[in-house]
């Protein structure tokens, strides 16, 4: 939600900002903006509603100075309209300084008040300016912008990334976090800050992760962190995994298409390294067993996509490790007084890491004494930072907003997980465990082939069904949360009206939604390892027909009880039960961009969501 970049070095910062922004568009795209300082100490800002293209069309028809030092802003809106005038960069009363956002600051209505009584004007309706107007009037008073900083960001309340820079200090951008992401970025005689590393990544991949209420200053030559009453602190520093060219479409029609693409990959990824003579070895568990053996109780923590691999998930867990798990919904969890303490694990999954609602679970989960692990897709991310432990996945970064390649590799990381905890407590064998290990293994390959087998005769078959109004998915175990996933992706990227129920709830209600012509996925399990649930679903297929359903079944090769009663049938290759789930899904992944692209929408981008969801 908003991205965030800033800039100080030798070179022209306007291509930097405007490549870093770019590149964290996918946090929002409601308006951009920029600011830079010349040589000559003037500064200029930019600033349009809609798209980075509307600013960067802007600057070619009306160019800006060149300055050396910048800040830009991508903007999620949430305090007034994606306007011009409420888009970042905000400037103090006085036009010299400039200040960008991310959050939501809680107290900003008394703020304002407090400025209004003493003859502040403001331009906009957002928090922010409330920040930039405080942060103008305290360095008119100090004349040093890291103390001004300090002194507003202490003053603030709720989350916020906060970067600033003023005409009289060029070469100077300052930078505050709490609850928000922000990276730095260490080049040669010049440095960067991002919402994330992609925001730097083309340039350098050496960064330093900001810690919860510290404030950073950037110079060409060096950088400083302390905390919010000015001490000195060490920051961690970590190289990025993954190049420029990995956050790049290529030839790629959407980021979309690649990411789906790189399905296999992203599962491959997460195992690499991770099993040794057919066991599981995460070295980031290494001196965990204490912990793990001490637990009674797991809660997984997530949002959307996220959470419905934690559903998946929550099968893995309880198989192998035999101890209870529950699912939430984390901005549910933290708001309904929950039963937890040092026994209990809270597991959270987040793909961005910056999930506010999974991050607010995190934190509450600690204060109430319970052990935390995070899996995450990236580095230096709040969440992990925030966790007593981190297993993370390795996807490669995810530009589209709709998750898909990060969702199989949730899925896998869980199973470790599970894998892992299951044998440190004893009550998984060797066999049983290196029997997974070579199910999971096999994954990758089998992934490849569904997208080699069938997404052509997918993409066509949704091109058939652009105008449909309303596309049901069904699922039973395992499947279920598939049938969410599925639903969840078409409704996000295609604005279909779609919904994911359990095959048995069915008879519960749902089914009074079918009537001749009504599509309906059905996850069908594997005749040989879940006969019984299989019969049970392809009685429910039977049902839907009889009312008129069009049946798409999502079946297993060879798997030929559903052929008299499905319209089409998507193929996945045989796996065991519980690895279904890593195939099942990619078809639907598949379908729903098929049918968003056959409507002509932006698969990356669709309306109203940002990628990373960093307000509650
Ligand atoms: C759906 C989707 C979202 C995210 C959710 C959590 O395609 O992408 O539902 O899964 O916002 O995001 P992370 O994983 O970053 O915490």
């Amino acid at each position: 939600m908003c991205g965030i970049v800033g800039y100080v070095g030798p070179r022209d910062s306007q291509a930097i900002l405007l490549s870093g922004l770019a590149r964290l568009e996918y946090r929002g795209y409601d308006s951009a903006g920029i600011a830079v300082i010349d040589g000559e100490g003037d500064l200029e800002m930019r600033k349009r509603a809609g798209k980075l293209q509307v600013l960067r069309d802007d600057l070619t028809a009306h160019p800006m100075v060149d300055g050396t030092t910048g800040i830009g802003h991508t903007r999620w809106a949430t305090h007034g309209g994606p306007t011009d005038a409420n888009a970042h960069p905000h400037l103090a009363d006085d036009d010299k300084l400039a200040v960008i956002h991310n959050g939501i600051i809680e107290n900003f209505a008394e703020l304002k008040d407090e400025l209004l009584a003493g003859g502040f004007t403001f331009r906009s309706e957002t928090d922010t300016e409330v920040a930039a107007v405080l942060l103008g009037r305290e360095y008119a008073a100090s004349g040093d912008l890291v103390a001004a900083f300090r002194h507003v960001a202490a003053r603030l309340e709720g989350a916020f990334t906060l970067l600033a820079m003023h005409q009289d200090q060029p070469g100077l951008v300052v930078g505050a976090r709490r609850n928000s992401p922000l990276v730095i970025g260490l080049g040669e005689g010049e440095n960067f800050l991002g919402s994330d590393v992609a925001a730097f990544v083309e340039h350098t991949r050496n960064a330093l992760a900001i810690g919860q209420d510290q404030i950073v200053a950037i110079t060409p030559q060096g950088v400083e962190v302390t905390d919010f009453d000015g001490n000195s602190v060490e920051v961690e520093p970590f190289e990025v995994v993954w190049d420029a060219s990995a956050a790049e479409k290529g030839g790629w029609s959407s980021f979309m298409a690649k990411e789906v693409s790189e399905e296999p990959e992203a599962v491959a990824n997460t195992i690499r390294g991770r099993f040794s003579d057919g066991a599981v070895t995460i070295p980031e568990l290494d001196g965990l067993d204490e912990l793990f053996l001490g637990i009674d109780r797991v809660i997984v923590v997530a949002c959307g996509t996220a959470a419905y691999a934690g559903m998946v998930g929550k099968y893995a867990l309880e198989q192998w490790t035999r101890v209870p798990v529950d699912v939430e919904l984390a901005h549910e969890f933290r708001y309904r007084d929950p039963v937890i303490g040092p026994n209990t694990l809270v597991v959270s999954i987040s793909q961005s890491g910056e999930t506010m609602d999974t991050l607010m679970a995190v934190k509450y989960a600690r204060e109430q004494g319970a052990k935390t692990l995070s899996i995450c897709n990236t580095q230096g991310a709040t969440i992990p930072r925030e966790s007593d432990a981190i297993v993370y996945t390795h996807a490669g970064p995810e530009v589209a907003v709709a998750s898909t390649k990060a969702f199989v590799a949730q899925i896998t990381a869980l199973y470790l997980l599970a894998l892992h905890v299951g044998r440190v407590r004893g009550v998984l064998s060797a066999e049983d465990s290196a029997e997974a290990v070579s199910e999971l293994e096999a994954i990758p390959a089998k992934i490849a082939r569904v997208i080699e087998t069938e997404q052509e005769h997918i993409e066509q078959f949704a091109g058939w069904m652009a105008d449909t109004a309303s596309v049901l998915f069904l699922g039973r175990h395992v499947g279920y949360p598939i049938a969410l996933e599925g639903a969840l992706k078409l409704k996000e990227i295609s604005y279909i009206h779609a919904e994911g129920f359990a095959a048995g709830e069915l008879k519960h209600g749902p089914i009074a939604l079918i009537e001749p012509g009504q599509a309906v996925f059905v996850i069908v399990p594997s005749p040989r390892g879940a006969a019984e649930l299989q019969k049970k679903v392809v009685s429910n297929i039977q049902e839907i027909r009889a009312r008129g359903a069009r049946v798409i079944a999502v079946a297993e090769e060879g798997d030929v009880s559903v052929l008299p009663f499905a319209d089409e049938v998507l193929r996945i290759p045989l796996a065991a039960p519980l690895f279904e789930p890593l195939l099942a899904v990619v078809p639907l992944h598949i379908f729903a961009m098929g049918l968003a692209t056959a409507k002509g929408l932006d698969v990356d981008q669709p309306r109203n969501l940002a990628k990373s969801v960093t307000v509650e």
